[in-house]
């Protein structure tokens, strides 16, 4: 999507979009082109019960005095308590409805909300931005699609910003770019995105300036890796590790870590899923996703700030050489595991991940995400993420970024009781802890890995990764959660000390 800023007319070609504000007259802009159209408009408002509400839209074709085959009226709402979140839902709303038509370019008409917003160029980038999230489609693989099936629209103008726009969108842009890169690589099929091909995705990136470092079977093998490769041992793709590092701030400061799951397939392993819905486990690398996107994000605006981001990617597989429900491994940090259900895998491959990051990078603060448990959609639906962490600072640090991101989080219990829950009796802990507090003792079994004094956080995205409804600017599909929520938190936290 082409996004661009002036001053000037929108282009009478393109279809046109009228911010309105929940007041009689809907605002100046409104008026003056109501009476152009000899009060066209305004009948259509009233047609169509438009007040200007929030979330409200009416379209009109071809209206006499007017040279645009197509207005939008969107609703504003009351002025006075416009967010630039609100700004993001507007945009994308007011997009989503002309992907349906054969529009080809879209023109905002911002000029009326200047006088009631703070800075205007602000505004305008995140209307783009808004539009911009909601414009992403996954169809690669739509080989024979109609052509009139697909969205014509390539081009946003936004009309009524200043010149800081342009400024304020770049790094917006930034964020977007990344937002997509994660639903690329969640929506791939596992045919297509293994461990090997992802690991190739990850070094696209050093185009932006991160350093990237692969690991392979072998390599991990030197190091002990015994827990996130009995995992991968059912599969005949190889398991990698991926390593991105920003060095963007100051050469003394520890980095911040991210970590993810990146599990291309899920099948449950020995301990097999059923089949409905199996094909959902393609998704079940959402958390490596959500890294990797954030580290393109982070690294394409530039951020003042050291950030390692690392992903442990294994196949879940079964087979002859898959590991069996009671199998005992070795992790890394040399910990042993009882392997009760291959299902719980996810832990297992973060186990390793995590205490490779910790060794190689002392990282200051450590946030995992993992698409873990079935158990935290029960709890929280596909609403919230859940956030685990016994670090009350960090959890309301997480929690300013989610609130500030739209990525949402919702925190859960983490003590003493659910790594009790885990001890085992013939090895160091179990990979279990039965049905009960399913995504606690998920925490917990990450939690034994993470060394005295790392600040240390877990969300449990797995009702997060994908979607099955669209909203203002998320087509359904992968979401791209995470991405923006990581984005903040580095923004807010670290850049801002
Ligand atoms: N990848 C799944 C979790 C999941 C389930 C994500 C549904 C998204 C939707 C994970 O590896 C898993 O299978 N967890 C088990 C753990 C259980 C065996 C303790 C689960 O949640 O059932
Ligand atoms: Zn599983
Ligand atoms: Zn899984």
């Amino acid at each position: 999507m082409k996004v661009t800023f002036s001053k000037a007319a929108p282009p009478k070609s393109a279809a046109m979009i009228v911010l309105c504000t929940q007041t009689d007259d809907f605002g100046e802009v409104f008026s003056a082109l109501n009476e152009d159209a000899d009060g066209a408009l305004k009948r259509a408002a009233k047609a169509g019960g438009f007040t200007g509400r929030k979330d409200q839209f009416v379209e009109i074709l071809t209206p006499a005095g007017l040279d645009q085959d197509r207005i939008v009226l969107a609703g504003v709402g009351d002025v006075k308590d416009f967010t630039l979140h609100d700004a993001e839902t507007l945009g994308g709303g007011s997009i989503a409805r002309l992907l349906k038509t054969s529009e080809k370019s879209a023109a905002f008409l911002i000029d009326g909300l200047a006088e009631h917003v703070e800075d205007i160029d602000v505004v305008a980038a995140h209307i783009a931005y808004g539009a911009t999230l909601r414009a992403y489609r996954f169809d690669k693989y739509k080989a024979s699609e109609e052509k009139d099936a697909k969205p014509a629209l390539s081009k946003v103008s936004l009309h009524g910003a200043g010149s800081n726009a342009k400024k304020a969108f770049a790094d917006l842009s930034a964020l977007a770019d990344g937002v997509a890169l994660c639903r690329d690589l969640v929506s791939e099929p596992a045919n297509i995105l293994y461990p090997e091909t992802f690991a190739d995705r990850c070094r696209e990136l050093e185009a932006l300036g991160v350093k990237v470092t692969i690991l392979t079977a072998k390599d991990m093998q030197k190091l002990g890796m015994g827990s996130l490769l009995g995992v991968a041992q059912g599969s005949v793709r190889e398991a990698r590790l991926v390593a991105m590092e920003w060095s963007g701030g100051d050469a003394k400061q520890k980095p911040i870590a991210l970590v993810g799951k990146g599990v291309t397939f899920d099948t449950g392993g020995i301990s097999l899923k059923p089949a409905p819905g199996m094909e959902d486990m393609k998704w079940d690398m959402g958390g490596a996703a959500a890294v990797t996107g954030a580290m393109s994000a982070i690294a394409g605006r530039q951020a003042k700030a050291n950030v390692v981001g690392v992903i442990g990617l294994v196949e879940n597989m079964p087979d002859g050489n898959a590991q069996r429900p009671g199998d005992v491994v070795t992790s890394m940090s040399g910990k042993t595991i009882e392997v009760l259900n291959t299902d719980a895998e996810g832990r297992l491959v973060l186990a390793d991940a995590v205490w490779w990051t910790q060794e190689k990078y002392k990282p200051s603060t450590l946030i995992d995400l993992a698409t873990l448990t079935g158990a935290v959609i029960i709890s929280l639906g596909h609403e919230y993420a859940g956030l685990f962490t016994e670090d009350d600072a960090l959890a309301d640090e997480l929690g300013e970024a989610a609130k500030s991101s739209g990525d949402k989080i919702w925190r859960l219990p983490l003590a003493k009781t659910h790594y009790d829950m885990i001890k085992c009796d013939i090895a160091d802990m179990k990979n279990i802890g039965g049905r009960e507090a399913g995504s606690s003792t998920a925490a917990a079994f990450i939690g034994n890995f993470i060394k005295d004094g790392v600040r240390w956080a877990h969300l449990d995205i797995a009702g997060m990764a994908w979607s099955k409804k669209a909203t203002a600017t998320i087509p359904k599909g992968g979401v791209g959660y995470g991405v923006r929520l990581l984005d903040a938190y580095v923004r807010e936290t670290i850049e801002s000390d």
